[in-house]
């Protein structure tokens, strides 16, 4: 083609009106909701990027399966569907259906942990942290090198360290149920991870007898990273890229609200039958028969078709670049984000942005607040907030301050992005005048989804 624009590779056929607040209405909403952005009602949100997860817009293609949906309790036609679509893109013997990813990873994780063992993982996302901890299992961050250094552009920042992976399983012989990369590494700002180095992790894995998990979430996502950054990758198509990710491993939690399109689903596949057979056994304590585990017919059907569509070349395009829009936008401008952007997400640089807010105030925090306040965009703290409570009750900063601009799939504009960027430059022009937060209030574990906190100076954007 020889125009340069990546345009959105869809028309619009159903609208929903968003909601224009001012800056009072939003001042009043903040307070009603403790300073905590989770407890706003969405409706007071203009433009909502607290997350990528279950928020993207379906296509008629799925619309018009789910009516296709198959309700029967066991059995049903939509599994069948659904379990070969999931085969076909990962390979995999065994698939398990769950409601969403943290149920794939409660389940795996509470069938093959036992106290006292750690799993190593290029960086855990809350959950699957919280879910490994809840049973006295150490969640191990191998994060790279490259990866601890914000503004450093490096093609793949989201790998996980291979010479701590062999010291980890080296040194800890029966005591690494399994290992676990993350692609794309949600909480190490949405870098890709290299096909190489999922290559060299499975390698050094079997090498100690341990099985290598893959958290596929944004497996579509990396797919594309792969193909356009790695070496002799460029010609191949993202679904080849991702069969040969899913490969070296064997087996995957997915949160299918991602990469898989849809609004609610996941699923846990797996090579090891006797395993497989555990998970299934655990599954229906709480999640349901295995043919539905916790999801409808027609849910199944919507995931069967979505987890192709996201292969879609032109979709994987415009997605990445729609990031990356927002990201060259705030670059130019000298706002500090992640770089280079990730896959679903910018993530901007609270450290690096408000150096007078020290970690114990809660930098991150207070930067999504005031975007908030100012713009109605809604983001999410990815700091000392999320991660800086400690299973032993202390506090340890946590390694970067972040804040994530999340895209839902198939959402938002090129002007809605326009209006955000606008949005942080405003916020960065005012940078000097946020202050910092503290926690009034907060549960022992996953706290962000519900701490109370206020501002530390009375104002959060002083005057
Ligand atoms: N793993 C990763 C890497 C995730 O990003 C998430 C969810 C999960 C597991 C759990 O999946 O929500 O379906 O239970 N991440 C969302 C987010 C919530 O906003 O990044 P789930």
């Amino acid at each position: 083609m020889p125009f340069k624009t990546i345009i959105e590779p869809f028309r619009i056929k159903t609208v929903e009106p968003i909601r224009f607040t001012t800056r009072a209405q939003r001042a009043a909403a903040l307070q009603s909701a403790a300073c905590n952005l989770f407890l706003l009602k969405a409706e007071d949100v203009l433009i909502d990027l607290l997350t990528d997860s279950g928020t993207g817009a379906m296509s008629a293609a799925q619309w018009g399966g789910m009516m296709q949906g198959d309700e029967s309790y066991a059995g049903a036609r939509s599994f069948f569907r659904f379990e070969s679509a999931v085969r076909e893109v990962t390979g995999y013997r065994h698939i398990i259906p769950t409601h969403q990813g943290r149920a794939a990873e409660r389940i795996l994780f509470s069938s093959a942990c036992t106290r006292g063992q750690i799993v190593p993982n290029n960086t855990h996302f809350d959950t699957t942290r919280a879910n490994l901890e809840a049973l006295g299992v150490t969640a191990l961050d191998l994060r790279c090198a490259e990866a601890a250094s914000p503004s450093l552009v490096a093609p793949f920042k989201g790998n996980i360290d291979l010479v701590a992976l062999v010291r980890c399983l080296a040194d800890n012989p029966g005591r690494v149920p399994f290992a676990m990369i993350t692609v794309t590494n949600n909480s190490g700002g949405g870098q890709p991870v290299s096909l190489a180095n999922i290559r060299e992790a499975g390698a050094l894995c079997k090498k100690h007898g341990v099985p290598l998990i893959l958290d596929a979430c944004r497996f579509a996502e990396n797919a594309w990273f792969i193909k356009e950054r790695e070496p002799g990758q460029a010609g191949r198509t993202p679904a080849a890229i991702a069969l040969e990710m899913f490969g070296y491993a064997d087996g995957c939690t997915m949160s299918a609200k991602k990469d898989g399109l849809v609004n609610m689903g996941g699923f846990l596949a797996l090579n090891h039958d006797a395993l497989a057979a555990r998970c299934r056994n655990n599954l229906i304590l709480t999640e349901g028969f295995p043919t539905y585990g916790g999801l409808a017919g027609y849910d199944l059907e919507a995931l069967a078709i979505g987890i192709k569509e996201v292969l879609d070349e032109d979709y994987l395009r415009y997605r990445i670049r729609s990031v990356a829009y927002l990201g060259d936008k705030l670059t130019a401008a000298g706002v500090p984000i992640v770089q280079p952007p990730g896959g679903h997400a910018i993530y901007l640089d609270a450290s690096a942005m408000l150096p007078h807010i020290p970690p114990a105030e809660f930098p991150a925090w207070a930067l999504a607040l005031a975007l908030y306040l100012e713009g109605g965009v809604r983001s999410v703290e990815i700091g000392s907030v999320m991660f800086g409570r400690q299973p032993d009750g202390t506090e340890k900063p946590a390694a970067m301050e972040l804040v994530r601009l999340a895209f839902p799939r198939r959402v938002y504009t090129q002007s809605h992005v326009d209006y955000l960027a606008e949005v942080i430059l405003h916020v960065h022009g005012l940078r000097a005048r946020l202050c910092g937060v503290k926690i009034l209030e907060a549960p022992e574990q996953l706290r962000h989804f519900t701490a109370r906190l206020a501002p530390l100076g009375g104002a959060l954007i002083a005057d």
